[in-house]
């Protein structure tokens, strides 16, 4: 008897189905434009009031997690275009925005020469252990960033060239470097912070080297301590930006722990967000670290400046420094 009752109920069930299919049918096909075309966005103009009205699609499910029967919602096309359109066109001129100021800069302002030319004795700058947090944090940076912009770009700039057999695998074990340098990541971000938070508090010395374009506009020589104010400030990037980015990135690896589909599409968008602004801002520094200064490099490469350099980029410092060397020496010949 059950049995029969629920065939019943199948049977009036499919029969009514087929009943709204066909009234619905001529309605669709009068779904038409102006010259008489067929308009295929008409049905889902339908689904848009709906979606509107009922503020969500949802169905029923079997499985254990019930957010899964929700199909459609409208803060997620909300955030479907963001993903798709606004983050594209923020990552776009941010980074190819600052890109193309560099290579302005460059070949305007050059190469910031060493004006004294070289002294001949070099003065120890960063430890072994701060090079190696620093190159540490800086190689997770790198990777993360490519990672992180294959998950915004890749699909409509990579896939094309590559195809999808290539863009799948790469994009798999694009995103397991996301996931697990991170963790590295996050530990170069607090060691940074802890490390040379001292020498990284604003101060009236930081005012007067921006007034003076931080010679790098210009031919000045402001003076500065360890940090001038221009290393000051990506310090404060990397510490609140990585502080921000590894926050919400957590959220977002570790869904649904204490976090709402709002939450974990807000922590999503400052990921991204901070994420763009960041990768536009570590391009200014490898610039400056690089083909921007000369003799920079090798205080993150070898570890010691040249004293001249140090007196043209960082005079106080260098007299703390001098001070110091009463007691141990802190230059050496170069090699
Ligand atoms: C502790 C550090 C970080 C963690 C835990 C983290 C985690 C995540 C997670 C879970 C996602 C979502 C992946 C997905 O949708 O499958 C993501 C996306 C992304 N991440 Fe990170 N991330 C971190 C650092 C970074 C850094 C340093 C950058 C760049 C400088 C970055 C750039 C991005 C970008 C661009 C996206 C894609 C945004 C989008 O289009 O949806 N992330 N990250």
């Amino acid at each position: 008897m059950p049995k029969l009752t629920a065939r019943l109920r199948f049977i009036v069930g499919a029969m009514a189905l087929a009943l709204i299919v066909a009234l619905a049918a001529p309605a669709t096909a009068q779904q038409r434009n102006p010259d008489s075309s067929v308009n295929p966005t008409a049905s889902s103009v339908r689904e848009d009031q709906l979606l509107n009205e009922l503020d969500r699609i949802s169905g029923r499910c079997t499985i254990p997690d019930q957010k899964a029967c929700t199909i459609e919602q409208p803060a997620g096309r909300d955030w479907r275009h963001f993903h798709e359109v606004t983050l594209r066109w923020i990552g776009a001129i941010s980074i190819l925005g600052m890109l193309a100021l560099l290579v302005i800069f460059y070949l305007v302002r050059g190469m910031v020469r060493l004006e004294s030319g070289r002294s001949g004795r070099v003065l120890v700058r960063f430890s072994a252990f701060e090079r190696l947090v620093h190159w540490m944090t800086a190689a997770c940076f790198i990777l993360l960033a490519i990672s992180g912009l294959n998950i915004t770009f890749g699909r409509p700039l990579l896939l094309p060239l590559i195809g999808p057999d290539a863009f799948t695998a790469w994009s798999q074990w694009a995103k397991y470097a996301h996931n697990y340098l991170s963790f590295p990541f996050t530990i170069g971000v607090v060691l940074i912070f802890l490390m040379w938070i001292g020498g990284n508090i604003p101060n009236s010395v930081d005012v007067q080297w921006f007034k003076r374009g931080g010679g790098i506009i210009g031919d000045d020589h402001p003076p500065a301590y360890r940090f001038n104010g221009g290393q000051k400030a990506i310090y404060w990037i990397v510490v609140l930006g990585g502080g921000a980015v590894a926050i919400t990135g957590y959220v977002l690896m570790f869904p649904f722990y204490g976090t709402t589909i709002d939450t974990m599409q807000y922590a999503q968008m400052i990921h991204a967000v901070v994420a763009m602004l960041f990768v536009a801002a570590m391009l200014g520094h490898i610039y400056i670290g690089t083909i921007g200064m000369e003799g920079a490099f090798e205080a993150m490469g070898e570890g010691t400046v040249d004293v001249n350099w140090a007196k043209e980029h960082h005079s106080l410092w260098l007299e703390d420094e001098m001070g110091r060397s009463t007691k141990g020496a802190r230059t050496q010949p170069a090699e």
